[in-house]
């Protein structure tokens, strides 16, 4: 149950000025009246079954220690065969690949190792909201560059204007929550020059890279040339795999970055999930095809959302990847997407995020909603059904 106490006046000031986790809120408020979630990004349906086998030998089979604090041997292996398998990217997964807990552990400790107080990092808004925190924390400062309706582009101009003398790194998002656009090859480019031009390390968060859809596939930045060496790669087994609850990410990168990141880990966590790391090293090494598959539905999930909000009106991007679509509410009347939010479940029983906690630009975001399609169909078809049957104008 999420907490609806206030935090004390002795909450420091880092943490003051970051908004409290909207997916708590909005998960509880789907539970609380009954509504379809379409809110936070889990989905409906389990991860493969024998992924789950090797994870309940592994509980009985005695590995509920501390796991070493890089992560299980055959986990870094796995993580390892699977970067060389899709991208060609050869690790020693003694030396560049570290297990985390889940990708937010991943982003929290590469920003903590690399942002020093005043340090600015560039980021891509709307922004995963744990950036946001991870950047305060850290005593950093973002430098948002937005990626605008309709369709989400990087802006080149605006990427090189965010970069000033103080910045040190660029935090990356492709596939994109929670617009779901991919960057381009072209884009990634821009990217890349930037940060070679300026000198600048770039974290980038590809927990999205098998959830691509119409054919697009995945480009991780570490694979343009020159940018190895500056590059942090990111992601987790929880949206490839739908094991989203069990948290287990990974970084990658050269050497010295990745020793960067464990040194902030190991005062995280050190080590989390001994027992479910095995299982997701069986997982990256035998269930490609789940996530093959699971692309392919979440491709038809996505048209049967953005059909059924479209004939509502609404504006809608239609996403090239991930589990989220987006959406202007201006259409019903609405200026404020948390207003249009907070009375959709009394209105219509479904439960979507106001996206404008995740923009600086709040002319940009203030009217946008994310919808979740990772969901199952009969409940996808449930909400569009729901949806058109209520009056919904403000
Ligand atoms: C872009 C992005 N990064 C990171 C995460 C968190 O990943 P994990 O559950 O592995 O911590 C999410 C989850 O929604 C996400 O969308």
């Amino acid at each position: 149950m999420a907490s609806t106490s206030v935090p004390s006046t002795r909450l420091a000031r880092r943490l003051r000025d970051v908004a409290p986790t909207v997916f708590a809120e909005m998960s509880a408020l789907a539970v609380r009246t009954g509504s379809l979630n379409l809110g936070q990004g889990f989905p409906d349906a389990e991860g493969p079954s024998p992924v789950l086998d090797v994870a309940v030998a592994a509980l009985r089979g005695g590995r509920n220690q501390y796991a070493p604090g890089p992560g299980v041997p055959e986990l870094r292996e796995a993580i390892a065969e699977h970067q060389a398998r899709h991208y060609g990217i050869e690790l020693d997964p003694a030396a560049e690949v570290v297990v985390t807990a889940g990708a937010t552990e991943a982003v929290a400790a590469a920003v903590l190792a690399f942002v020093n107080p005043g340090d600015e990092m560039v980021v891509l808004e709307p922004y995963y909201d744990s950036y946001v925190a991870c950047i305060e924390m850290a005593g950093g400062v973002r430098r948002p560059v937005t990626l605008r309706a309709p369709d989400y582009r990087l802006d080149v101009a605006a990427l090189e204007a965010a970069v000033t003398e103080r910045t040190t790194s660029i935090l990356l998002n492709t596939p994109h929550n929670p617009t779901g656009s991919v960057l381009t090859r072209a884009e990634l480019e821009e990217v890349a020059r930037v940060a070679q031009r300026h000198d600048l390390l770039v974290v980038t968060d590809e927990v999205y890279e098998h959830l691509l859809f119409d054919g697009r596939s995945h480009v991780p930045m570490a694979t343009l040339p020159g940018m190895w060496d500056r590059t942090v790669t990111i992601s987790s087994a929880g949206k490839t795999f739908s094991f989203t609850g069990w948290k287990v990410g990974w970084v990658t990168g050269p050497p010295d970055l990745v020793a960067s990141v464990l040194s902030a880990k190991q005062w995280l966590t050190f080590t989390n999930a001994a027992p479910l790391q095995p299982a997701v090293a069986h997982a990256l090494r035998h269930e490609a095809a789940f996530y093959d598959a699971l692309a392919h539905e979440l491709q038809d999930k996505r048209d049967l959302l953005v059909a059924g909000l479209r004939e509502l009106d609404l504006d809608v991007f239609e996403p090239e990847a991930t589990y989220f679509v987006t959406s202007d509410v201006r259409a019903y009347g609405y200026e404020d997407s948390r207003a249009f939010c907070l009375t959709l479940p009394e209105r219509a029983g479904v439960v979507a995020i106001p996206a404008q906690g995740f923009y600086d630009d709040h002319e940009e975001g203030r009217h946008k909603v994310r919808w979740a399609f990772c969901k199952d169909t009969a409940v996808l078809e449930d909400a569009v059904r729901r949806l058109q049957a209520a009056d919904l104008r403000a």
